[in-house]
C-alpha cells in the first residue's frame, strides 16, 4: 500500500505516520507539508518519503504522487476556531479551495480519497448524538463567521459524495470529534485562542495565567484520545472487504463527555502533580468571559457535541478504548513533563 498524506506534519498526520511506520511494515508513505517538525524523528525511515513545500504551489508534484499512490489523505487544514473568525478567507482558500484541487485530481485519476470532514459540520444540531446520515447540519447567520470552516468542509463533503455517486470516485469521509493528545498544538503559542482548548488551558497553566471560560464553560465536548482515532483511521485505510467505501464515519468517544469548566478543573488538578508546575497551577483562577470578548462578535458556540459511533463500530469493528482521565493524563504528561 502506498499512501499520500498532504499535511502530514499536523496533529492527525504525524500520529498516523507514527502508527503506520511502527505497525504496518509493508506500507509506504509519501508526505507533503510546509514543515517537518513532528516527523523529524522518522526522516531516515526507509518507508517514509517526505517533501517540504506549499501544497498550493505544487500541483504537478501532487499529481505525480496521486498517480503513484493507492490512497490519498488531504489532511492540511486550519482547525482553530479563533482563526475562523479572524481570517475566514484564509480558511476558505486553504480548507476549501486548496483541498478541492486535490479532490479533483483524485477524480481525474480515480484514486481513493480519505477526507477529514469535521464534527463542526453538525454545527448547532440539537440531537443528543450526531448521526452521519440523519442529523441536520445547522449553522448560524452569515455574519457569524465562525461557520465558514464548517461550511467549507460541508461543501467538500457534498462534492466528494457527488463525485462518488456520479463519477465513481472511491472515497471515505471521517469526522474527528475533539481528538486530543500529544503534538496537537504548540503550547508556547500564547495568543488568545491560538490553540484548541486542552492545549490552550495547559499553556495558561504553564505560564501561570488565568483560564478564560468562554460563556462560563457550560458548553460540552466529547474528547477522544488520538491513538483511538488513529486506529479507526487505519481501519479506514485498510478498507477490509470495502467496509469503508462510500461511507461517512464519526470518530469520537461518546463516553468522554465533559463541560469546558470541568475540563479546566481536571487539567488544573493534573498539572498540580508536577512539582515544577504546582506553584503556577495553584495561582491560576477560572474566569468567565463572554464569547464576543474572547473571540469577537463573529463567533457562535456549539453547546453540546456527542458522536453516534455505531457505524464505525459496526463497519470498522472499532471501539475507542481510552477514558477521559487517561486521555487527559497522557496529554498533560507530554506537554508538562519536561516543560519548564
Ligand atoms: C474544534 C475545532 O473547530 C476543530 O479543531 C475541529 O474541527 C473540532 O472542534 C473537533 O476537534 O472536533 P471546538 O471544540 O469548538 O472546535 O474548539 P476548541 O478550541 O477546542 O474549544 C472548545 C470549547 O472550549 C469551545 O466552547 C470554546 O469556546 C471553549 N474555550 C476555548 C474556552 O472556554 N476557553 C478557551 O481559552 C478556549
Amino acid at each position: 500500500m502506498k499512501i499520500l498524506i498532504i499535511g502530514a506534519d499536523g496533529f492527525i498526520g504525524c500520529h498516523l505516520v507514527d502508527h503506520i511506520l511502527t505497525k504496518k511494515p509493508n506500507w509506504e508513505i509519501h508526505t507533503l507539508d510546509l514543515s517537518n517538525n513532528n516527523l523529524a524523528e522518522y526522516q531516515s525511515h526507509p518507508k517514509l518519503f517526505t517533501t517540504q513545500g506549499d501544497m498550493t504551489k505544487m500541483s504537478d508534484w501532487i499529481e505525480e504522487k496521486i498517480k503513484l499512490c493507492d490512497v490519498v489523505l488531504p489532511l492540511a487544514a486550519i482547525a482553530t476556531p479563533a482563526t475562523y473568525v479572524q481570517d475566514p478567507l484564509k480558511i476558505f482558500s486553504l480548507d476549501f479551495e486548496a483541498n478541492l484541487a486535490i479532490i479533483r485530481l483524485c477524480v481525474k485519476h480515480s484514486k481513493r480519497v480519505i477526507f477529514p470532514s469535521t464534527s463542526e459540520v453538525y454545527g448547532m444540531c440539537t440531537d443528543s448524538e450526531f448521526d452521519e446520515e440523519k442529523s441536520h447540519l445547522i449553522l448560524g447567520p452569515i455574519h457569524k463567521e465562525r461557520w465558514i470552516y464548517s461550511c467549507s468542509k460541508q461543501l467538500i463533503d457534498r462534492l466528494i459524495f457527488a463525485y462518488g455517486k456520479r463519477n465513481g470516485l472511491p472515497y471515505t469521509l471521517f469526522r474527528p470529534f475533539n481528538w486530543i493528545g500529544p503534538k496537537q498544538d504548540n503550547i508556547k503559542n500564547s495568543k488568545t485562542g491560538g490553540s484548541r482548548v486542552v492545549i490552550q488551558f495547559l499553556g495558561n497553566i504553564l505560564r501561570g495565567e488565568n483560564i478564560q471560560l468562554v460563556d462560563g464553560g457550560r458548553q460540552h465536548r466529547s474528547f477522544v484520545y488520538v491513538e483511538d482515532g488513529i486506529e479507526a483511521l487505519v481501519k479506514i485505510i485498510e478498507n477490509t472487504d470495502n467496509c469503508a467505501s462510500g461511507r461517512i464515519f464519526n470518530i469520537g468517544n461518546p463516553h468522554n463527555i465533559s463541560s469546558i469548566r470541568s475540563l479546566a478543573e481536571t487539567l488544573l488538578e493534573l498539572a498540580q502533580k508536577y512539582p515544577q508546575h504546582e506553584a503556577n497551577a495553584k495561582k491560576v483562577q477560572l474566569m468567565d468571559i463572554p464569547a464576543a470578548d474572547y473571540y469577537g462578535t463573529g463567533y457562535q458556540d456549539v453547546q453540546a457535541r456527542v458522536p453516534a459511533i455505531w457505524r464505525a463500530q459496526t463497519h470498522l469493528q472499532w471501539q475507542p478504548k481510552t477514558d477521559l482521565i487517561t486521555s487527559l493524563s497522557k496529554t498533560v504528561d507530554y506537554y508538562l513533563h519536561d516543560a519548564s
